[in-house]
């Protein structure tokens, strides 16, 4: 599942990050991708250890979350510390796959659901676009700053050369409850179908009904 999360960020705290941002100290993205990965990879991060990634991560946690479209669609179970990346003078990330596994603390943490977070205002950069493809063909994303794009961990994507300006965005992955993306859409979609109906005043023992069965599929299909 695709989905568009618009402001996940309130102005402020997208003002505050992009501040710290524009005046960071930033190194070379290969830094953490393996072999393959940094034969297709151009583009700088802030470094895994420094002290304004830890905060600046935990401020974009803070915002996830209060989001509960967010919430209803990753099912967090862990979230991966967020990184920040920016792409400017040409740079790009070819077509590549993440990592299944992700080495968080003394353990590891199972990419379910990557998540990118813009930073940048689409009409301060060309190119830049994310390229997801999946078993639908190729989906172009751009959002505007302070919105996130949330997709499979099992899709092959890329990020477009940025022939102007920069564009800066923090991106993460989550292990989510439930592994399954089909069965995860579903709880979605049922999720949002049961709010619309309690919203409208539709009959309560029936939204009663449906909320026990969303629950009951969660609790088949959910890990903790
Ligand atoms: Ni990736």
């Amino acid at each position: 599942m695709l989905l568009h999360v618009p402001e996940i960020l309130s102005r402020d705290e997208l003002a505050h990050l992009r501040g710290a941002l524009d005046a960071a100290d930033w190194t070379d993205g290969r830094e953490t991708v393996g072999t393959l990965g940094a034969q297709v990879k151009r583009n700088e991060q802030l470094p895994d250890a420094s002290p304004l990634r830890a905060e600046l991560g935990r401020m974009v946690l803070a915002a996830l979350a209060r989001n509960p479209l967010f919430f209803s669609a990753a099912l967090p179970l862990k979230t991966l510390p967020p990184r920040f990346n920016r792409y400017h003078g040409g740079g790009e990330y070819g077509f590549h796959v993440d990592g299944a596994m992700m080495r968080s603390g003394d353990g590891h943490v199972r990419s379910d659901v990557s998540c990118t977070l813009f930073l940048s205002d689409p009409g301060d950069y060309e190119g830049g676009e994310l390229v997801i493809s999946d078993t639908y063909g190729e989906h172009e994303v751009k959002l505007p700053a302070g919105d996130l794009i949330l997709y499979p961990s099992s899709s092959l994507h890329r990020v477009m050369p940025v022939t102007r300006g920069a564009r800066i965005a923090s991106f993460f992955w989550v292990q989510s409850m439930v592994r399954d993306d089909a069965g995860r859409r579903m709880l979605f979609e049922m999720d949002g179908a049961i709010e619309r109906l309690r919203a409208s005043g539709a009959d309560e023992g029936a939204v009663l009904q449906l909320t026990g069965i969303y629950h009951n599929l969660l609790r088949r299909w959910a890990d903790s």
